[in-house]
């Protein structure tokens, strides 16, 4: 069942975060779903604007779709990650989106302010929800790379005014993660004060943490065992997600962590099998060990085990 991230951060708030997947193929689409459901989580599917051009944006429509189908169960947003104004309306028209993220972090505070009140209006007027974003994460995002120097934390007195002039229904914060597989080169760390320095000024509204992975080391090990070449590749420690879903954060996205998956598996299988040209062993492989890697992401971000409770409070 497709619902809007509202609707599951009202449930989440305080308690535990959503985990924000992205999604490229069938084969993630197969494992997030298998994961989701053998841990019984809601949880939210992105679609970036390159998973979009990456085949069509079609193709993963119709795989969601399916997906809907074949995990009656589930229950989950579509969610457009780090949008643009122009994208955000054509997914808003779609019809299929329940929610968008707008990132205009990169425009001036007014600015910012302008794009997104735009975007929540019509989001808002089609019954969608609208996630903006205040403060730049360092590391690469579509088309933008912000080095560590550039990356700006929010300013927890501005995040009031930004909400409360936008409209926006939740805010991605910058608070020491960046985008990617190396995060911390030297001593950085999240800065917990400042999130709870904004959810002092903002109780009880949602707030996001973009570049979550935790780029765990064995899994870089066995990566770079097989012939990767990751030295120094470092994420977020996954024990810091409660504490920050007790600080207001309802959602947490993670995409890299999942791409490490896809790396190890297809690594590892073809320096085991040299032989083998067939996509689908690997493939077999993949789609179980991406169902186990989200079953962990949502045991760590407390999700699991929140589905039943979920849907009756959607009943009320
Ligand atoms: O924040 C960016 C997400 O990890 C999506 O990455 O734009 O390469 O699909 P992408
Ligand atoms: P990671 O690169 O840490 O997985 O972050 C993903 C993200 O923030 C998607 O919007
Ligand atoms: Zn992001």
């Amino acid at each position: 069942m497709i619902v809007t991230t509202k609707e599951l951060f009202k449930h989440a708030y305080g308690k535990y975060a959503v985990g924000a997947y992205n999604i490229n193929n069938a084969e993630q689409v197969m494992g997030l779903f298998r994961g989701c459901m053998e841990s019984k989580a809601p949880f939210i599917v992105q679609l970036s604007k390159g998973a979009r051009s990456y085949t069509d944006k079609r193709m993963l429509e119709a795989m969601l779709r399916a997906a809907d189908e074949i995990f009656p169960d589930a229950i989950f947003a579509v969610h457009l990650d780090h949008g643009d104004e122009a994208t955000c309306m054509e997914c808003i028209d779609s019809g299929f989106y329940s929610s968008v993220m707008i990132d205009a972090s990169h425009a001036s505070f007014d600015e910012n302010i302008a794009i997104t009140k735009r975007v929540a209006d019509a989001a808002h007027a089609k019954g969608l929800v609208a996630e903006a974003e205040l403060g730049q994460l360092g590391g690469v995002e579509e088309h933008v790379s912000v080095s560590e120097a550039d990356a700006k934390l929010t300013n927890p007195e501005q995040a009031k005014e930004f909400v409360e002039r936008s409209g926006c229904d939740s805010l991605a914060c910058a608070i020491g993660t960046s985008h990617g597989a190396f995060k911390f080169s030297g001593s950085q760390g999240l800065h917990f004060d400042v999130l709870a320095d904004i959810q002092k000024r903002l109780p009880g509204f949602p707030l996001v943490m973009h570049g979550s992975s935790s780029v765990p080391q064995d899994e870089v090990a066995r990566i770079n065992a097989a012939g990767g070449k990751m030295k120094g590749a470092k994420g977020v420690d996954e024990t810091q997600f409660l504490p920050a879903a007790k600080l207001g954060v309802t959602k947490i996205n993670i995409d890299t962590d999942g791409r490490l998956v896809w790396c190890r598996v297809h690594r590892e299988e073809f320096m085991k099998n040299p032989e083998n040209f067939d996509l689908r062993p690997p493939g077999k492989v993949f789609m179980a060990e991406y169902a186990k890697y989200i079953a962990h992401k949502n045991a760590v971000l407390g999700s699991a085990g929140q589905i039943d409770s979920i849907r009756a409070s959607l009943k009320k």
